[in-house]
């Protein structure tokens, strides 16, 4: 079974991708890993990364290999991508090897459901272009619902600031955040706005506006790699971003602050505001791995992943 987006996902299904996370950061031990590496013992796993990445691919390698998976990689680099062959050409290659599974990212939004639709191993899409990232939306839901102490977050509000234009993390976020419940609003400068509207958000005009009511505002990067012109980081700071000042002054006692990283410090967020005591940010980073095991392990496992 492959996960290409959060869009289509039931509420059911997203409850049970947490519950699954959940356990495997219980059962963290090292006692505990050396059972869970049966868990996809004699499956592959390839990674295909043609944009850079730390986090996702890390973690993904990691959740696999605790799993008990073998792991190859490939970078547009040192494959034959570099001498035209399609991507669809060499999952099927891949996969006439023995890969099970393709976790992919990719900077065309087309390239994560072209490959599942040729072949027949799980594809799992760790951020298409513009489109979806779920399984960092997934951490996302899972590093909150798990501060807040619920998966029903009826009545929370959850903001997010930045370049949502060009953010897949941000359309991911708002569809899992709706899943659940919560009233999702955004805000950012106009030309780092969607031109379409956000499924499952609102988007409100200033900083103060979309920090009122948050319970968790999630700050994100500007894509600058997406973008054409360039950005003015001081005044976008100032107006956008999130210092202790802002955060004592606008933000509701107890909301927390998040990102799914990398962080542009004094751009995004202040160094102090990201290290400090309301921050999830490292906590977002931690959780990666079992998110991923729960992802990874669901999908593959032939015995069903039922601890
Ligand atoms: C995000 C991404 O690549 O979409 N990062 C991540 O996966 N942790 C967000 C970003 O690059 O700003």
């Amino acid at each position: 079974m492959s996960l290409l987006g959060i869009d289509g996902l039931e509420p059911k299904e997203i409850r049970t991708y947490l519950e699954l996370a959940q356990r495997f950061v219980d059962d963290d031990a090292a006692s505990a890993r050396k059972w869970q590496r049966s868990i996809l013992e004699g499956r592959t796993v390839a990674l295909l990364f043609f944009e850079p990445s730390t986090r996702t691919r890390i973690s993904f390698e990691l959740a696999a290999k605790r799993l008990g998976a073998d792991v190859v990689s490939l970078t547009a680099q040192g494959s034959s991508v570099r001498k035209g062959e399609s991507i669809v050409d060499t999952c099927q290659n891949l996969e006439a090897m023995g890969v099970d599974a393709f976790v992919i990212r990719h900077s065309e939004t087309s390239v994560p459901v072209d490959v599942a639709r040729n072949v027949d191993a799980a594809v799992f899409n760790a951020g298409n272009g513009t489109g979806e990232h779920p399984t960092q939306a997934l951490i996302d839901a899972f590093s909150l619902t798990r501060h807040l102490g619920t998966v029903d977050l009826g009545g929370a509000t959850i903001a997010m600031i930045g370049d949502i234009a060009h953010s897949r993390v941000a359309r991911s976020d708002a569809l899992i955040f709706a899943a659940l419940g919560a009233h999702v609003v955004f805000s950012g400068p106009s030309y780092l706005m969607p031109e379409a509207p956000l499924p499952g958000a609102t988007r409100v005009d200033s900083r103060a506006d979309a920090l009122r009511d948050a319970d968790a505002v999630i700050m994100l990067r500007i894509q600058r790699e997406r973008m054409k012109g360039d950005v003015d980081e001081a005044r976008y700071a100032k107006t956008w971003g999130l210092d202790a000042k802002v955060l004592r002054e606008e933000l509701k006692p107890g909301a927390v602050v998040m990102h799914p990283g990398p962080v542009m410090y004094g751009v995004e967020v202040s160094e102090d505001v990201a290290r400090g005591d309301r921050s999830l940010i490292l906590k977002q980073a931690g959780f990666g791995v079992a998110v991923r095991q729960g992802v990874l392990g669901f999908s593959l496992a032939e015995k069903g992943l039922l601890l």
